[in-house]
């Protein structure tokens, strides 16, 4: 560590929860961060619409200004962080930032998983750092750990609770036996959910963030509209009492898979065993499994949100910046694991290729013949079944009831497959309302 050295000068774009942690835990250990980084670290400039907000995030000593290019046209500037987030200005401030030579940092999952691509490709050729482990999951490494940690394997697939706002309505869900609307409303009230939870509840959070490690567990393109995304509006408390009663918890995964033809990569609630660890990562924690050939199973845990756990990701990739940037930019570690003129162009495959089990719940009538015509049914299609739940009719509809629920796990089969025989079973007399198809996870 030379102790001459000045800091290398950090810009801020937008000083809200996550900005304010980055000058807290920077500030609190800003000691112990030199020491690692082998020079101090310091956010020169800060630029918010709201400059009184700024003023009071960045304190004294700290430049405010309003105009985030006044930030990027500043020469003495070496790193950009962008904490504005969204695909829109943010694209273009991230874009101008590397032409006009810096480093960026950035947590916006959003715009990496869908102009990725464009963003990485102008970094390569400005010999830039674009850096984003806050990104996904929060504050844990996660992508350091596919990048470097896991370089020696062929990773086999990842399954991850990455959205922490559908993980506890969840896991309020299960709890207290809620419909998801409550839930969702009493998670807005506690400041859980964001006024418009869109993205959080419709799986597309999630999706961004799968998208991005799938790129760098399997060294291709950044390829979110080839992602299936699915959130957890339409599930019902009764499929978290059915699951819970054959042994399994249903969370909202993320899923990246190689397999003989392709990559899948897919968003959508799922039924995980309750031995498994992750289907004990309860209210707002995430949490992901990697599986690597040589390495088998690991699992990462922590906050995937929140002001200082996702400022720890933020402060993490300044450190790695600050000892890389004088290196050679051949020789740094390339932005999505692989060299960019080694990706791979293994396609991202369709939902009717993907190969998982299933669980089915089919309101029937209750009378002889319904339960072999639905297995005969399957038997044909070549769909195994793993495991069947009936309930008695008259703890389904009320005493007297004429209907009943019958709930069938099922062993791997094509999605295609099941798709067709779920179009046959439909259509059966017997078969009363819609069938409810949710995917399972064995994860072993
Ligand atoms: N909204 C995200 C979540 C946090 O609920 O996990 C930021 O990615």
């Amino acid at each position: 560590m030379t102790e001459s050295m000045k800091p290398i000068q950090v810009g801020l774009l937008g000083a809200g929860t996550v900005g304010s942690g980055t000058f807290k835990v920077l500030a609190r250990n800003q000691e112990e961060i030199k020491r690692r980084a082998g020079r101090g670290i310091e956010i020169a400039m800060v630029a918010d619409l709201d400059t009184a907000r700024a003023k009071a995030v960045a304190g004294d000593g700290v430049q405010v200004v309003s105009d985030a290019r006044a930030v990027i046209a500043n020469p003495d500037i070496d790193i950009v962080i962008e904490l504005i987030g969204g695909y829109g200005i943010a694209r273009q401030l991230v874009l101008e930032a590397i032409a006009a030579g810096k480093h960026v940092v950035t947590a916006n999952k959003a715009l990496l998983a869908v102009h990725g691509t464009e963003i990485f490709a102008a970094a390569h050729e400005k010999g830039v750092m674009v850096a984003f482990e806050a990104a996904v999951a929060g504050g844990i490494p996660i992508i350091k750990a596919l990048r470097e940690g896991l370089t020696a394997n062929s990773i086999q697939w990842i399954a991850g609770i990455i959205n922490g706002t559908t993980n506890f309505i969840l896991s309020e869900m299960r709890d207290k036996g809620l419909d998801f609307d409550t839930v969702l409303k009493e998670a807005q009230r506690l400041g859980y959910a964001e006024a418009d939870p869109t993205f959080d509840i419709e799986g597309v959070d999630a999706a961004h963030k799968v998208t991005l490690m799938s790129a760098i567990a399997f060294g291709t393109a950044v390829q979110f509209d080839k992602a299936h995304v699915e959130g957890i509006t339409k599930l019902a408390a009764q499929d978290i009492k059915y699951a819970e009663q054959l042994g399994y918890r249903i969370k909202l995964l993320g899923i990246t898979k190689r397999v003989a033809k392709g990559i899948e990569l897919r968003v959508h609630p799922s039924l995980v065993p309750s031995k498994r660890l992750l289907a004990n990562v309860e209210g707002a924690m995430n949490a992901v499994v990697v599986n690597g050939d040589a390495v088998g199973t690991t699992l990462y845990y922590g906050k995937g949100a929140g002001s200082e756990p996702t400022a720890s990701a933020v402060i993490a990739d300044l450190v790695d910046i600050t000892r890389l940037h004088t290196a050679d930019a051949a020789h740094r570690v390339p932005h999505l694991a692989f060299h960019p003129n080694a990706m791979s162009d293994l396609p991202i495959l369709p939902m009717s290729e993907v190969v998982t089990s299933y669980y089915l719940r089919m309101r029937v009538a209750d009378e002889a013949g319904v339960l072999a015509k639905v297995t005969g049914l399957l038997a044909n299609a070549g769909i195994s079944i793993d495991a069947v739940l009936q309930r008695e009719a008259d703890e389904v509809g009320g005493e007297g009831s004429t209907q009943t629920d019958v709930i069938i796990l099922t062993h791997d089969t094509r999605e295609g497959t099941l798709d067709d025989a779920l179009a046959q079973l439909q259509a059966l007399p017997s078969v009363l309302a819609p069938i409810v198809r949710l995917r399972k996870e064995e994860l072993s």
